[in-house]
Order: C-alpha cells, then structure tokens, then sequence
C-alpha cells in the first residue's frame, strides 16, 4: 500500500475512509449516579424503567436507518465508509473486580476512537456501561493494524467507587432546565465534574484536532490526567491545549467548538470559549469564530442538546453534511458558501449522537500541519 491505512490530522483535509458506526445491540443504560449527567432529566422515568434493557426495536430500526442514510451520501460523495461489528451481549452484566454494569454500546465511534496521524487511540472512556464499548471496533482497528496502522489503547480506569463524586448535586444541574438541555445560566456546577482525577480518563470526543494543537476539554468524562496522558504519549510534535467553556454540564466537544475548515471554527453561543489563551490563539492566527443558529430537530427521548445540530462532518474545506430538517443550520452554511450534504438523521439523535458523534474519521488527504 503506497499511502498509510489510517493518517488523519485534522477535521476538514479531503475525506477518503471514515467508520460510521453500528447500533445494531444497543442497551440502555442504567440511570446511574454518573448516568445521570449525560441523559437530560425530561426522560428519566424512560431510563429508570428500561434501564438494562434493549431499546424498544422500533427506535432501534429507525437510528440504524439514520446510520445507512448516512453511508449511502457518504459513498455517493465518494467516501469508502466502514462499518463496525454489531454486538449482542449489551444487556449481559458484565463484571470487573471493582464494579457490575449492562452496556451501552451505541453507534458513537468518535466517543471511543482518536486518530491523530497514523495512529489509532481506543479512548478509556468514563462511564462504566461504556467500559467494553471498544470492543465493537477490534475486528475493523486489528485489520488497520495488519495494513500498518499503529494502535495503541490508553490504560482503562478501573472506574472504582474513587473515579465519581458521589455528592455530585446531579438533581441540581442547570444544564437540563434550559431550553433543548443548554443551561441557561452558569451557575454553581462550572467547573465542577461527576469525576475526579483518582486515575486518568478520557472520550476521545473531547478531543478536538487542529494539525499539531488539540485541544481537549475537562469534562465529566475527561479528566485533567488524561489529557495529561494525551500529551505525554503524542510527544513534542503535538501540542495538547486544556480549554474551557461556559457549560456546567460539558461532555464532548464537538457540538461546542467545531472547526469547518482551516480558517473557521463553529462557536455554541450559549456555551463560548472560556479560554483567554485559547481565544488569543486563534485572534493571533486571525481563524474567524462564527456562531451557527440554534438546531430546530428534536427527537423524542434525545439525550443530547439542540446543539447537535452543529454536530456535523465537514468532507473538505468545501463541503458539509447537515442533518436535513435543521434548516437555519444549512441556511448559515449556504451563506458561508459552504456546499451542504444533506441527510436523514435525527432518529439517531436518541442515542446521543449526532453526524460527528457517529463516526470516526480514518482517512484525509493532508500532511501535519501547525495552523497556530
Ligand atoms: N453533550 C453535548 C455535546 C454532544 C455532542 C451536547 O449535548 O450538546
């Protein structure tokens, strides 16, 4: 093979490979203490008494129409699109020495993998149902691996009773009372976190690639350590930058700071850069911050904010794909001069995830690059 099975170092080279992802055995999780910052309060009595269970097949069937909608514009723009294994132990409880839980598994596979150049990272994550959540992705990274991709898995937590805090006010959080699950206000919990730093651990959505800056986001499911993990394995050629916005509930980064090209990063309003460095950073190398409209498309049972709708895949500098029915989104694209992709996809919003959620890119054309 004359170029690398898995190099990509940012999220708007030209787009060749990418993993949607499968959600075939999907479980939902038990409303955890931990849980419970990552699923919006309107739906807790849906997880408290499904927790453990499939979903009811019919959403199932929806989501995974969503995921092949998205295969199909995907391929028709002339990505090759991998799919992960489908799983059927979810439900089973599975046991380590320290804790018992059901899984998760859903279809987000930018949850759980980084490419950073040539390299594969399997993300420890956080959450205990999402503990074997890898595993959906070993037959897809093992064959990465024996086309010369390097893979390495970052050292699983052992989620122990010391990864949570357990006075976490979870009942308390503004982050569900404002509208669509975007707090309203900042409030007490900015700042504070369902984890601690008893052992590193991370998502890898809470990684966001610029060429040689990532920046990483303290969040409940990253921790300080691991983004200091994340430093120190990827060495002096990257640089990894903490950075903070105005979100009491953060997880994942990618409906808060998106980039859409070299020059351009999507900012959530309600949720700016809290960083002077940061935002000194991209003044300095005169990258323009833009503010997309609010996303119109909920669904039922949507665990995630209204945001997702700035959770979209930029295929090139050229071209984006948007969810179809959030149309202020793809009317502030198209004034931007961006060609938008247009997809069915907000049934699989349920699970949490939106166009970037479900997906991993595995190959762009691009060489590293320092933008800052
Ligand atoms: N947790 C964030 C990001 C999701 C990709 C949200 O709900 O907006």
């Amino acid at each position: 093979m004359d170029t690398f099975p898995v190099c990509s170092y940012n999220e708007w080279d030209p787009l060749e490979e990418i993993i949607v992802g499968t959600i075939d055995g999907v479980s939902v999780p038990v409303l955890t203490h931990d849980m419970k910052t990552f699923i919006r309060k309107e739906y807790w009595d849906f997880y408290r008494e499904h927790g453990g269970k499939p979903y009811p097949i019919d959403m199932v069937k929806k989501a995974a129409q969503a995921l092949d909608n998205l295969q199909h514009v995907l391929e028709a723009e002339g990505v090759t699109v991998r799919r992960p294994d489908s799983v059927g132990y979810a439900h089973h409880v599975f046991k380590t020495p320290y804790f018992a839980s059901t899984g998760f598994f859903n279809a987000d596979a930018r949850d759980v993998l980084l490419v950073v150049g040539d390299e594969i990272i399997e993300a420890p994550m956080a959450q205990r149902c999402r503990y074997f959540e890898f595993m959906r992705y070993r037959s897809l990274i093992q064959e990465y691996f024996n086309q010369g991709a390097r893979w390495t898995a970052a050292p699983k937590p052992k989620m122990c009773d010391d990864l949570y805090d357990w006075d976490y006010p979870e009942d308390d959080m503004s982050f569900f009372r404002g509208e669509g699950g975007v707090p309203d206000h900042v409030g007490p919990l900015n700042g504070r976190f369902i984890t601690t730093e008893s052992e590193p651990c991370f998502d890898a959505a809470d990684f966001t690639r610029f060429g040689r800056d990532i920046l990483a986001q303290r969040s409940h499911v990253t921790n300080d350590l691991g983004i200091q993990w994340m430093q120190r394995h990827l060495g002096s050629e990257y640089r990894v930058h903490t950075v903070k916005f105005r979100d009491p509930g953060p997880i994942h980064m990618d409906a808060t700071w998106v980039p859409i090209g070299e020059g351009r990063v999507l900012s959530c309003p309600p949720r700016p850069c809290l960083s002077p460095d940061i935002l000194e950073m991209f003044e300095k190398a005169r990258r323009e911050i833009l503010y997309p409209p609010p996303g119109v498309a909920d669904a039922e049972f949507h665990m995630s904010s209204r945001w997702l709708s700035m959770n979209i895949l930029m295929i090139d500098e050229e071209r984006v794909v948007v969810e179809r029915s959030e149309e202020p989104t793809i009317k502030f694209f198209k004034e931007l001069g961006l060609k938008t992709i247009l997809v069915d996809f907000k049934d699989h919003y349920v699970f949490g995830g939106g166009l970037h959620c479900a997906t991993c890119d595995i190959r762009r054309r691009g060489t590293l690059k320092s933008y800052f």
